[in-house]
């Protein structure tokens, strides 16, 4: 009898279920088949993707399905002023996925609630690009722990109201992919999920308007296989085969491997290198109109499966490039996008002490919709690209090639009144192009001002650090840190002595987080808890301040001086007026902003916002009273 009820219980409890997922099918099934038909016209092959999310679906766990329907209902849950990132390699901080379980304490003592944890599935050791190599989508790599771990992180991450976030690297797999093995054995099945060519007339048809990805360390975009006998594409690193999208089979399976990883527990899907998905000849093979229809399609798939995921796209490309991933305001492709640009423009003006092209830049951001979230970082593992809005640069007599050499030369620490420390990446001897790579702390003069034992210089590299994160805090949307950069830590060289690193200078940036220094985050006679400390600050005022919400008004004012930005936000009655000042000198913001009376909210002082002085490196979050 009993047993009866309890099967009866069930019952209603799986039928409600399965009207959970029905209405959300419904919502999206016109458009969903519409555009998966546009692309494949395979009637049985979007039949098996509709049954699979359907299994996922039935698979989610309780608390994951809570998760959903939570976030169904407040669908701004993302935006709020709370939010903070970081991101870290696993190994390089906590040794596995159990070590950094056990240092959530520490996570949460840095005021921050969402964790990148980056590529952590499995991929051949010395043929990983840092892990974005992936041999199997649902095997996490032997020294970092299991799938079991994974659970229990994100499980344990949840309790604390943390967000985890994982990188889906779609474009490509390694070559010791189950895939390419079969494809490498010249199995047609298998080569149909990659490009493959027989001979090199298509790859130099191709090359033709290709452009490359890393023009030094991996040059091309095909790699030619001596024992298949055909070339295949790969537009990164030559272990790492472009997958073909154009291959319903390719499509489907990614998508059972990216529900998976979401029930798994986790809440932010990093869509890797996003605009290079779909390829056409002729064309330079980024950002094609079929990009945004599988990019829309996840969407979908995910709002029907799992709605509390988010998607996060990468897309380091110009802002007219980056803007189209986040669809329409009906039609939405992703939730969120790196502000790459403004990024990028942040270090020009760290180097030039000029804020004119920043200020621009955050106009275009702050006129975009504010459904738009975007994320803000002042560097992450990869490379600063120089990606300048150079007409704008020539009109002030700055040519591109001579100002990226500029910026490269300054950043190394050789030209202008620089103290930086760090190296190029990809020097490019045709075209003159070159990245930069370093710690914030080291673009910052840490480095040198420690090796050197210069303490006024440090002095000064702290508040430059300090204000370059107070004004990252005050850029509209959601500020992700890296890890180690919270104490300050800088380059590390030592993968120069590891073979399977020493070619990729991004190494240098990725070094292991320091323990030892850590130690001193409530030292404010350190290095470690000056910066620390003063992060902390910027921290809480801006999870308690309600303006930091990432649908606030956010607008840029003009100073009057050419080295200091002011920053504006608003929203419900309250207004905070931000000044950065990005020189070594005193300097003066001329800004008359008459509407009452504020309060310094650092130093707690009043402070009238009319011709405000600023110390080398100073800033002032300003709230109207
Ligand atoms: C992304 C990653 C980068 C990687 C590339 C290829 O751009 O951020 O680290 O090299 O994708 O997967």
């Amino acid at each position: 009898m009993r047993k009866k009820q309890l099967n009866s219980k069930e019952n209603i409890k799986s039928l409600e279920e399965e009207k959970i997922f029905q209405k959300r099918l419904e919502k999206h099934l016109d458009e969903l088949k519409w555009l998966y038909m546009e692309l494949y016209e395979n009637d049985s092959m979007f039949d098996e993707l509709c049954n699979r999310m359907k299994q996922f679906f039935l698979e989610r766990n309780k608390e994951l399905k809570s998760r959903d329907l939570a976030r169904e209902i407040n669908q701004d849950w993302y935006k709020q002023n709370d939010m903070l990132g970081m991101m870290f390699y696993i190994d390089n901080f906590a040794g596995n996925m159990k070590g950094v379980e056990s240092k959530l304490d520490y996570i949460q003592k840095c005021n921050v609630n969402y964790i990148h944890l980056m590529p952590f599935l499995d991929t051949p050791k010395g043929r990983s690009d840092g892990g974005y190599a992936v041999s199997d989508f649902r095997k996490v790599q032997k020294d970092l722990g299991s799938m079991k771990d994974l659970d229990s992180l994100t499980a344990a991450c949840h309790k604390k109201n943390m967000n985890v976030c994982m990188d889906f690297v779609m474009n490509h797999t390694s070559e010791d992919h189950e895939w390419a093995k079969k494809a490498r054995q010249k199995d047609g099945e298998y080569m149909s999920r990659y490009f493959f060519f027989d001979n090199e007339h298509e790859p130099s048809l191709y090359e033709k308007t290709v452009p490359q990805v890393f023009p030094t360390t991996a040059p091309g975009n095909f790699t030619w296989l001596e024992d298949a006998n055909h070339f295949v594409m790969t537009t990164f690193y030559p272990y790492q085969w472009d997958l073909n999208y154009k291959n319903p089979r390719v499509f489907n399976e990614m998508m059972y491997n990216f529900l998976y990883l979401a029930n798994r527990g986790i809440d932010i899907i990093r869509i890797d290198a996003v605009p290079y998905i779909w390829k056409e000849l002729n064309t330079p093979c980024r950002n094609l109109p079929q990009v945004h229809t599988i990019v829309r399609m996840m969407r979908m798939i995910s709002e029907i499966v799992c709605p509390a995921v988010l998607l996060l796209g990468e897309v380091v490309m110009e802002p007219e490039k980056v803007v189209p991933y986040f669809g329409t305001v009906k039609k939405p492709e992703c939730h969120m996008l790196y502000n790459v640009t403004t990024m990028a423009t942040t270090w020009h003006t760290v180097a030039t002490r000029d804020v004119k092209l920043l200020k621009r830049q955050l106009d275009i951001v702050n006129s975009l919709p504010k459904d738009y979230v975007f994320l803000n970082y002042l560097r992450c593992h990869d490379d600063i690209g120089w990606g300048l809005d150079y007409g704008i640069l020539r009109a002030e007599g700055m040519e591109e090639r001579a100002h990226k050499k500029y910026l490269n030369d300054y950043f190394q620490g050789y030209a202008g009144k620089s103290n930086s420390c760090g190296e190029l990446y990809n020097a490019d001897p045709v075209t003159g192009d070159a990245r930069f790579c370093g710690t914030t702390a080291s673009m910052c003069g840490v480095e040198k001002a420690g090796f050197e034992q210069d303490d006024s210089a440090m002095e000064q590299a702290i508040k430059l650090d300090l204000m370059l994160h107070a004004y990252m805090f005050m850029q509209s949307g959601i500020p992700v840190l890296y890890s180690g950069d919270e104490i300050g830590q800088v380059n590390d060289y030592t993968y120069k002595e590891n073979p399977d690193k020493a070619a990729d200078s991004r190494y240098i940036h990725r070094g292991a987080m320091n323990w030892k220094l850590a130690e001193n985050i409530e030292n404010t006679d350190t290095v470690e808890g000056k910066i620390f400390c003063g992060l902390k600050q910027l921290e809480q005022i801006r999870k308690t301040e309600k303006v930091f919400v990432s649908n606030a008004d956010t607008w840029t004012v003009e100073t009057w001086d050419s080295s200091i930005l002011c920053i504006g936000r608003y929203f419900e009655g309250e207004k905070i007026i931000g000044l950065f000042n990005f020189s070594e000198y005193d300097k003066t913001a001329w800004i008359d902003e008459k509407d009452g009376d504020y309060i310094d909210l650092i130093s707690g002082n009043e402070i009238k916002p009319v011709g405000v002085n600023i110390p080398p490196y100073g800033f002032y979050y300003l709230k109207k009273k």
